[in-house]
C-alpha cells in the first residue's frame, strides 16, 4: 500500500502520525511510504531520519494526498485539506466527527474511508487510543500543578515534596481513571501526600492495592470533596462519564472554602470541565485566577510534549496501520473488531451510530 504522512496544520499542533520506526517496519512489510518534508520536526525527527528508514519525502502536502492509498495523521483535517482527500482513499486520524458538521459533510463528499482512532474498542469497553493522550495528561498535570504552586505563578508557594523539617504539599486527585492514577503517581513520586476520590469502588481497590501508603484512597461525594479542597494545595479533575458532560464536582461557591493560591488543574476541561469555573484555555496563555485560586485548563495538554505524545500514540496506532496496509481496512476490520469500531465513514457513508443521530443523517448498511 502507499502511505502518507501529511504535516499536520492545524494551529499550534506539533505532533506526527508516525515516527521513523513507524515507517521502518512498513517498509519492511514491503509497502511504500511518503511524508511530507518537515512533517516530523516539531516532534524532534528529521526528513533525514525517514529517509534513513526507507521514505521518500514530498514538498507539499498536495502531493502526498494525491499519491497516498492511505493517510495517517493526527488531527481531523481542517477545511484547507477537505479538497485534498481523494475517493477510495483510508484516512486513519483522530477525528471527533460529532463536534464538526462540516467536516463530516466534506468527508462524505470525498468518498474516503474514514477510520476514527478515538473510536477504535476493545472488547473491555477501553479506547486504546485515546489511553495514552490520558497518560501523558495526567502526568503533565502534577508537573504543571508543581509549576502554578510557586509564588511567582501566583501559587500558595508550596513544594509538593516539602524538605525534611516541613510537610509535603498535598495533591487531591479528582477520578481514578487513566489521568487520576498517572497523576496520583507523579505526584506520590515527588513525595507529595496524596487524595483519590472515584465512585467506582474496583479502581479504588486497585488504587490501594498499587500506590504507596501516602496515596490515600475515599469514595467520591461532596462530603469528602468538601472536607479535602479546605486543606489540599493542588486539585486534579480527571473525572469522566462516558459519552456526556463532566459532572460538576466543585461549585463556584466552594472556592471560598479554598486557601488563597490553591492550584486547579482541570484536565476534564476538554468534557466540559468537572469544576464550574473552568473554561479552556490555550499554552499561549494556560491559567487564570478566580478568588484567588489558579485555573489551568488547557484542553490540548499533550500538545506541549509532542515528542513523548507523538511517540506514545503511534507505539499504539502502528499495529492497526500495518493490519490495514497489509490486508486493507475490508478484511482488516473484519479480523479485528476493536479496528472496526473506529470505522466512522465508509466510501462516503457514515457508519458510525452517534454520528447519524447527531446529525439527523439516513442510515445506511454496510
Ligand atoms: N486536557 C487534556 O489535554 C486531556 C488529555 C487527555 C484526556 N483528557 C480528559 O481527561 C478526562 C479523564 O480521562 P481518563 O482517560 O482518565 O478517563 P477514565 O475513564 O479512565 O477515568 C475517569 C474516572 O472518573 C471516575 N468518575 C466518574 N464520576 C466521578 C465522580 N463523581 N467522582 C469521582 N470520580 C468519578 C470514573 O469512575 C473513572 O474512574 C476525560 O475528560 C478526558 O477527555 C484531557
Amino acid at each position: 500500500m502507499i502511505v502518507g504522512i501529511p504535516k499536520e496544520i492545524k494551529n499550534n499542533e506539533s505532533r506526527v502520525g508516525m515516527t521513523p520506526a513507524g515507517v521502518f517496519e512498513l517498509v519492511k512489510n514491503n509497502h511504500t511510504v511518503y511524508v511530507q518534508s518537515g512533517a516530523g520536526e516539531g516532534s524532534g525527527f528529521f526528513d533525514e531520519d525517514y529517509q534513513q528508514v526507507g521514505a521518500t519525502i514530498l514538498e507539499t502536502i498536495q502531493e502526498v494526498y494525491a499519491i497516498s492509498e492511505m493517510i495517517v495523521k493526527v488531527k481531523e483535517p481542517i477545511s484547507a485539506e477537505y479538497p485534498l482527500v481523494k475517493k477510495g482513499q483510508i484516512v486513519f486520524t483522530y477525528f471527533h466527527f460529532a463536534s464538526s458538521e462540516a467536516l463530516t459533510r466534506a468527508m462524505m463528499d470525498s468518498g474516503a474511508t474514514c477510520i476514527a482512532y478515538e473510536t477504535v474498542e476493545d472488547e473491555d469497553g477501553t479506547l486504546p487510543l485515546l489511553t495514552p493522550m490520558s497518560e501523558v495528561a495526567g502526568r503533565m498535570a502534577i508537573q504543571q500543578g508543581a509549576k502554578y504552586l510557586e509564588k511567582p505563578k501566583k501559587g500558595r508557594g508550596v513544594l509538593l515534596g516539602g524538605v525534611p523539617g516541613v510537610a509535603p504539599g498535598k495533591v487531591l486527585v479528582l477520578g481514578a481513571g487513566t489521568v487520576g492514577i498517572q497523576a496520583a503517581k507523579m505526584a506520590a513520586g515527588l513525595g507529595a501526600h496524596v487524595t483519590i476520590l472515584d465512585v467506582n469502588m474496583k479502581r479504588l481497590r486497585y488504587v490501594n492495592d498499587v500506590m504507596p501508603s501516602h496515596v490515600v484512597t475515599e469514595f467520591s461525594n461532596e462530603f469528602n470533596i468538601r472536607k479535602h479542597i479546605k486543606t489540599h494545595d493542588l486539585i486534579i479533575g480527571g473525572v469522566l462519564i462516558k459519552g456526556a458532560k463532566a459532572p460538576k464536582l466543585i461549585s463556584k461557591e466552594m472556592l471560598d472554602d479554598m486557601r488563597p493560591g490553591t492550584v486547579i488543574v482541570d484536565v476534564a476541561v476538554d468534557q466540559g470541565g468537572c469544576i464550574e469555573t473552568t473554561k479552556p484555555t490555550t499554552h499561549e496563555d494556560p491559567t487564570y485566577i478566580i478568588n484567588d485560586v489558579v485555573h489551568y485548563c488547557v484542553a490540548n495538554m499533550p500538545g506541549a510534549v509532542p515528542y513523548t505524545s507523538t511517540v506514545a500514540l503511534t507505539n499504539v496506532t502502528l499495529p492497526y496501520v500495518l493490519k490495514l496496509a497489509n490486508m486493507g481496512w475490508r478484511s482488516a476490520c473484519n479480523l479485528d473488531k476493536s479496528l472496526s469500531k473506529g470505522l466512522n465513514i465508509v466510501e462516503g457513508e457514515i457508519v458510525y451510530k452517534e454520528i447519524i443521530e447527531a446529525f439527523n443523517l439516513e442510515p445506511v448498511l454496510v
